[in-house]
């Protein structure tokens, strides 16, 4: 209540011509934050979950303390994963590419307040793998992360799509530099905001990626490292057939379903054309259905939903679909700091 009615509004206040401002304001917040033990307990007194056996899950080999995880994009350059880790069963950080990118001119975060909804053109903005690092070294050095940390990795902007040598180069650059603070990776060939990234969801491409990260994780001796791919919502069910096909061929350990969508039905806001990824509510239904073909098709591997998750009845029937884990984004900003427990409280 207190998020909803004073914090959520002097935010939005606050960042009414660019939500990215009040996001990179939590972001300083809650990094600044992470630094000191105390604030650390007084979050997690606030709005993390008591450890409990039945919130437990174990997933790709990996414990998770509840299913609830951070979606990928909340925290790119992982700057406050410590705070984060005190709320989230599982903190997912990225897209991370090689080299640092600027991504696209700002504004390119807009909310879609009557639909629950946001839609970013980000174009995957962050510091590069070099930095994510350091960064990652001097945080880890105070002692691992009480929750997984997940690193997703995606491809360079100006890497061309269509010359899959570059692209796995690309991939394997950042991948060498980042894969050992990792307890799972992402590859997120999924996103809208990137061209033609989707290109490489298709079966070739993808099986090629899939094939060269696995091996190149055996040369670092990351062999159990578990890897894991995001579906775009948009894909159709013969590109989703063969994407499973390949993950299942190529020993993938986990399917997050899904990124962001281009869709744009029956939605209300005037910010409702913009160009980018919609996220939240209204993409909820897809994700869903998605998480239970998924489920359907490979019933050994783990599947982690995500997309428009806002309500702990949502969050529930998601992981009754046959999610082992959940991700939230956008619902974390509409709801606040206290939805991950009033999520946790329900299952
Ligand atoms: C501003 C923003 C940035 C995002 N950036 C990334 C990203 O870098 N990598 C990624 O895999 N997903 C990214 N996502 C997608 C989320 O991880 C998530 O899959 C999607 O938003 C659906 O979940 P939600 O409806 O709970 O937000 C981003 C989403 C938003 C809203």
């Amino acid at each position: 209540m207190f998020y909803k009615n004073i914090i959520r509004p002097l935010l939005f206040r606050l960042s009414r011509k660019d939500p990215e401002t009040a996001h990179h304001l939590v972001i300083t917040l809650l990094a600044l934050m992470g630094k000191h033990r105390t604030s650390c307990q007084l979050v997690s007194t606030l709005w993390g979950t008591k450890p409990e056996k039945k919130l437990e899950r174990t997933a790709m080999g990996l414990k998770f303390p509840h299913p609830v995880l951070l979606a990928a994009g909340f925290d790119k350059n992982a700057l406050a994963i410590r705070m984060l880790a005190e709320i989230f069963g599982g903190v997912e950080i990225g897209t991370v590419t090689n080299e640092p990118q600027i991504g696209n001119p700002r504004p390119r975060m807009f909310r879609l307040s009557e639909d629950e909804a946001l839609i970013n053109r980000m174009g995957f903005n962050n510091d590069g793998a070099t930095q994510v690092a350091e960064r990652l070294a001097e945080i880890l050095k105070g002692g691992q992360l009480k929750v997984p940390l997940g690193i997703s990795f995606g491809k360079n902007k100006d890497t061309p799509a269509n010359n899959i040598d570059a692209v796995i180069d690309n991939h394997l650059e950042g991948f060498r530099k980042l894969a050992r603070f990792a307890n799972y990776a992402v590859l997120n060939c999924a996103s809208p905001n990137t061209p033609d990234l989707r290109t490489l969801l298709e079966r070739g491409p993808l099986g090629s990626l899939i094939e060269e990260v696995q091996k190149t994780k055996r040369s670092l001796g990351l062999a159990s490292l578990p890897l894991v791919v995001k579906l775009s919502p948009d894909m159709d069910w013969d590109q989703i057939e063969a994407a499973l096909e390949v993950c299942n061929q190529f020993g993938v350990a986990g399917i997050i379903a899904a990124n962001t969508s281009l869709g744009r039905e029956s939605l209300k806001s005037s910010t409702r054309s913009e160009i980018g990824g919609l996220s939240g509510a209204p993409i909820y239904h897809r994700a869903l259905e998605l998480v239970r073909h998924v489920r359907k098709e490979l019933p050994n591997i783990c599947v982690i939903g995500s997309g428009g998750i806002n309500s702990p009845e949502r969050a529930t029937r998601m992981l009754d679909f046959g999610a082992d884990l959940i991700q939230i984004y956008t619902g974390f900003v509409y709801e606040g700091p206290s939805f991950v427990r009033s999520i946790t409280q329900a299952i």
